[in-house]
């Protein structure tokens, strides 16, 4: 059968932006940046980029486009033995897959609100007494479903399914293409209007001003190459099937830089919009922007609401504000479950709608564990483990195995030949050195920690069962259909 392909460069590039900027750089890298010392993550966030984010894409572009395959099929190409590696990165998106598209319902809901600020005037007690009905529950004591949740959620799947079912060309390219106009165009508006606030250039300035006596702390490291492979969608399947739809001649160096920094200038502009934000409302309340501000996964859902109270036409700038959210998180969930999808046809042969009614259905009743009272407490702990640890993980392994087996210098002649502008041997020296040698001091640091400090206060048994569990599950499914593939071969 042939493979699907990309209509354009364009539409290719609109779909890798789109998948690049999510949840990620709206909901995540604001608090990731303001509880990493503002400024201060910068530094590390910059140069993970430069020596992570730009080395890793060309890398994952140039293996799904040379091999055209899907995760798992493209690293059994460079060798049968690394299927495994292929298939832990499909289990890692999947996982990643059902808690994200409880936040995209979370943003639903709070569009719906935004427009009469139906979460009245104490955000905290609405979002996680009323709205997520957190009482005394855990991660492995969730509760029941919460079905104005699950709801919001299932909408989200409905969308998601409709773009993978139509196919590359006609599905997926062109939800990009009509979804990330209109983020571009809401997120400039919103920033425009957002920095002539009172107070937002203080907040602005928290935001850029460097805390230098956070730059030696390893989690600060680890937190920003985290966010790096998170928000680039590196290391989790994403960007090898999307470039395994590519034709056989595109530039490589040219759409990887674009991708890149299309993403990390969206994560700036959303951090400045986002801060500009909480400096109004610190300005408006008379308070440090310190103590406005609510830590974590909370900062979208509690502060910014608080936030939009305050903002004159609050009305319009709330709905531009969750919709932006809801876009940016459909069009990454779109790309999370092909790179599921798309490994279920290569390695089944099954047709396209087949395979996305099984990954959308399975997908659709195990996310219902999200939107529990506990759905919360659930999404971070696993957050936790598949981000810090498990793409994490999955990078350093793809770098040491692809490295050693096809060499830095043999990628580097490759995407030379097929781009407009070379790439030197700098590159060599990140995929040998710099991101072998960070990563492998962050993921010790961060096992270390985890191990011994465990993560967020959760009981040992959930992070045994839910965390350490949920990641050898994953390596032991790949090392299953690894072994298997290989007899029957
Ligand atoms: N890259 C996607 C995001 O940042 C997954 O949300």
């Amino acid at each position: 059968m042939k493979r699907e392909q990309w209509g354009s460069r364009t539409g290719f590039i609109l779909a890798a932006v789109g998948s690049a900027i999510g949840l990620g750089n709206i909901w995540r890298f604001p608090y990731m940046a303001y509880e990493n010392g503002g400024g201060a993550f910068f530094i590390p966030y910059i140069f993970a980029m430069l020596t992570a984010g730009i080395p890793f894409m060309i890398m994952e572009f140039k293996l799904g486009q040379k091999y055209r395959g899907s995760a798992p099929a493209a690293l059994k190409a460079v060798n049968p033995k690394f299927e495994w590696l292929g298939w832990f990165q499909v289990g890692i998106a999947a996982c990643i897959a059902v808690y994200y598209v409880a936040v995209i319902g979370w943003s639903i809901s709070y569009l719906g609100m935004s427009f009469h600020q139906g979460w009245g005037s104490d955000t905290n007690a609405f979002f996680f007494s009323q709205y997520l009905n957190l009482g005394d529950n855990s991660p492995s004591n969730l509760g029941s479903i919460q079905w104005k949740i699950a709801g919001t959620m299932l909408l989200a799947w409905a969308i998601t399914y409709a773009a993978i079912v139509g196919g590359v060309k006609s599905g997926i390219e062109r939800a990009a293409k009509i979804m990330m106009p209109v983020l571009f165009i809401m997120v400039i508006v919103l920033i425009v209007r957002m920095v002539f606030l009172p107070g937002a250039l203080n907040g602005v300035n928290y935001l850029f001003e460097p805390d230098f006596s956070k730059i030696m702390d390893m989690k600060v490291w680890a937190a920003a190459y985290g966010q790096i492979f998170f928000t680039l969608s590196i290391g989790f399947a994403i960007m090898l099937a999307y470039s395994s739809y590519l034709p056989e001649k595109s530039d490589i160096n040219n759409n990887a830089f674009m991708t890149v920094l299309i993403n990390c200038g969206f994560s700036i502009l959303a951090g400045i919009m986002i801060f500009s934000v909480l400096g109004f409302m610190a300005h408006q309340q008379g308070k440090e922007l310190t103590d406005v501000v609510s830590a974590g996964v909370g900062l979208a859902f509690v502060t910014l609401p608080a936030a939009i109270n305050e903002l004159p036409a609050p009305y319009i700038l709330g709905p531009l504000l969750f919709l932006a959210l809801t876009i940016a998180g459909l069009s990454s969930h779109i790309s999370i479950i092909e790179a599921v999808t798309s490994a279920i046809i290569d390695k089944f042969k099954v047709g396209r709608k087949k395979a996305a009614t099984l990954v959308c259905g399975i997908g659709a009743i195990v996310s219902l564990a999200f939107a529990t009272n506990g759905g919360l407490l659930l999404l971070d702990l696993v957050d936790y483990f598949t981000n810090q640890i498990g793409i994490v993980l999955s990078c350093f392994i793809e770098v040491l195995l692809i490295v050693w087996v096809v060499k830095a210098a043999t990628i580097r002649n490759y995407v030379n030949s097929v781009s407009d502008f070379k790439i030197g041997i700098w590159y060599d020296l990140c995929l040998k050195v710099v991101s072998p040698a960070i990563l492998a001091i962050t993921l010790f640091n961060t096992l270390k920690t985890t191990l011994t400090d465990g993560y967020g206060g959760y009981a040992q048994s959930d992070l045994l069962m839910l965390g350490w569990g949920l990641l050898a599950l994953l390596i032991v499914i790949g090392v299953a259909i690894n072994v298997l593939s290989k007899k029957e071969a």
